[in-house]
């Protein structure tokens, strides 16, 4: 049975003050719920996040990481410093990335491998675009996606990392793929890893995003693949976050 993960992409979002506030009712919202719950920050917060979170259940990472282990490279942060913070997770190659700051598929895998190898554990970010969709070539985008990180760190890599599904088309907008939309990308992402190693395919963590609601999350996490869900704009709501962290169980 795999634990249910529920994590939160603040993105470009937050302040001390506001970030305070929040994290102050999430904590309270979280006895007796059953899943794991995680909220990614931009970076200048991971700090905050370990002074706030760290003797609570509540779990924290960033939004991206740098392949680089250290050296001259301006404006970016490495696994090693994200760890310093406390983080566990760190989301790579979320389509925001890919698409307005040029990650490619190989870069996204150096990522994936950077964190791994700290110990951080890489959420990965996996969807198609609406016309790549509509195009028929959903299974293929997302296989081709996930293919260059298992090509790269090898298919065991995921057994300490978590898959997240998001159509870019449902990110941002209002528009939710369906559960059963979502559960087919799901069970082709696990077929995928099972045909290389079902065990460890039986105990990966899938999550969905993209326009995940209190209102929808229910039915989506009832699918047999879908684990949990990567919360964009309810992550910043604490009534809604912990509305879809109920839904999670
Ligand atoms: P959304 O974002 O929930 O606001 O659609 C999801 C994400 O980008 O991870």
């Amino acid at each position: 049975m795999r634990k249910k993960l529920v994590a939160g992409n603040w993105k470009m979002h937050g302040s001390l003050q506001a970030n305070a506030a929040l994290l102050e009712r999430l904590k309270a919202g979280m006895p007796g719920l059953q899943c794991e719950v995680a909220v990614c920050a931009p970076f200048p917060y991971l700090a905050q996040l370990q002074a706030l979170l760290a003797s609570t259940q509540v779990r924290w990472g960033a939004q991206s990481v740098s392949e680089h282990v250290s050296g001259a490279y301006t404006g970016e942060v490495s696994a090693a410093m994200l760890c310093e913070f406390g983080c566990r997770y760190v989301l790579v190659g979320h389509s925001e990335r890919r698409s307005l700051f040029g990650e490619s598929d190989a870069v996204v895998a150096a990522k994936f491998v950077a964190a791994r190898e700290v110990g951080l554990v890489p959420i990965l970010c996996l969807g198609e675009t609406l016309a790549e969709r509509e195009a028929g070539a959903t299974a293929a985008v997302v296989s081709r996606q996930l293919d260059a990180v298992i090509d790269r760190a090898g298919v065991a890599a995921l057994a300490s990392a978590v898959v997240a599904y998001e159509p870019v088309w449902a990110i941002g907008t209002g528009v939710t793929a369906s559960p059963a939309q979502a559960q087919e990308v799901h069970a082709a992402i696990r077929k995928r890893v099972a045909d290389l190693d079902a065990g460890l395919a039986e105990g990966l963590r899938i999550l969905y995003g993209g326009s995940v609601k209190p209102q929808n999350a229910a039915e989506l996490f009832a699918q047999d693949d879908i684990d949990g869900g990567l919360i964009g704009g309810a992550a910043l709501v604490a009534d809604d976050f912990l509305a879809i962290c109920q839904a999670a169980g």
